[in-house]
């Protein structure tokens, strides 16, 4: 009975931490919110955040790169000014920073089969929207709850191609200790058709932004 009850209470409390994990499953083009793991990698770690930023599964997280999810993902057709996002499932259960990044295939390689080894540029960010009486808000965590979804516009002068669009979400609350920052990370592939002349200038590669040790990722209360 005794161990019963104490797995229980194991069980219980493993619960929260599970329900706080999401992923981002499906992608929203002008309005049209598509079926999960449509246009966007499907995960192979269920909902499970990635730790190790030196990772390759920091580029379109676990899975992300297997041949088999690649192949079976399509690619949605866009134009430069497209309003696109992602839907979350089941929320953005913990506070942090959000990023969107692209990145463009080489000419002649279809955004299926592009490994995100190229030069990443940010297209959109959702960081704090305030700090008021009750500390720093975050935007993609409003009222202690988290988003559903978002959308944002794509540059105008984005250039034709094939891209992996990437959404990243941190999530601050164990980033405390070094490593502790969960990365949530979710790659939908778009084909961008048009006359843009846009280049970036400000690129990363995954892994490679980022070295676990930016005082971005060890949480807000380092922030001041
Ligand atoms: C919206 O997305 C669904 C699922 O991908 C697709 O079947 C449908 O044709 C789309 N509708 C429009 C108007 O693009
Ligand atoms: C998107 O977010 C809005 C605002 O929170 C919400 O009302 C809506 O139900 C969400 N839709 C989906 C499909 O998540």
């Amino acid at each position: 009975m005794r161990s019963s009850f104490t797995s229980l209470l194991a069980v219980a409390a493993a619960i929260p931490a599970a329900l706080a994990h999401y992923n981002f499953e499906a992608l929203i083009v002008n309005g049209n919110i598509t079926s999960p793991y449509e246009y966007v990698r499907q995960t192979t770690n269920s909902n499970s955040p990635i730790a190790d930023v030196t990772s390759e599964n920091m580029v379109c997280n676990q899975g992300g790169l297997d041949a088999d999810i690649m192949a079976k993902t399509n690619t949605h057709a866009v134009s430069p000014g497209d309003e696109v996002g992602f839907t979350i499932n089941s929320e953005l259960g913990h506070p942090g920073p959000l990023a969107v990044y692209m990145s463009k295939a080489p000419d002649g390689t279809e955004a299926n089969a592009y490994k995100g080894d190229g030069d990443w540029f940010k297209v959109y960010s959702l960081t704090t929207s305030d700090i008021t009486d009750a500390g720093l808000q975050w935007a993609t965590y409003v009222n202690n709850a988290g988003i559903h979804n978002f959308t944002f516009a794509l540059p105008d002068t984005l250039a034709a191609g094939n891209y992996l669009l990437r959404v990243e979400h941190i999530a601050l609350h164990a980033a405390g200790s070094a490593g502790g920052a969960q990365f949530y990370i979710g790659c939908a592939q778009l084909t961008v058709d048009g006359t843009g002349a846009g280049k970036p200038t400000d690129v990363v590669s995954f892994p490679g932004a980022y070295d676990g040790t930016e005082p971005e990722l060890r949480g807000p209360h380092c922030q001041l």
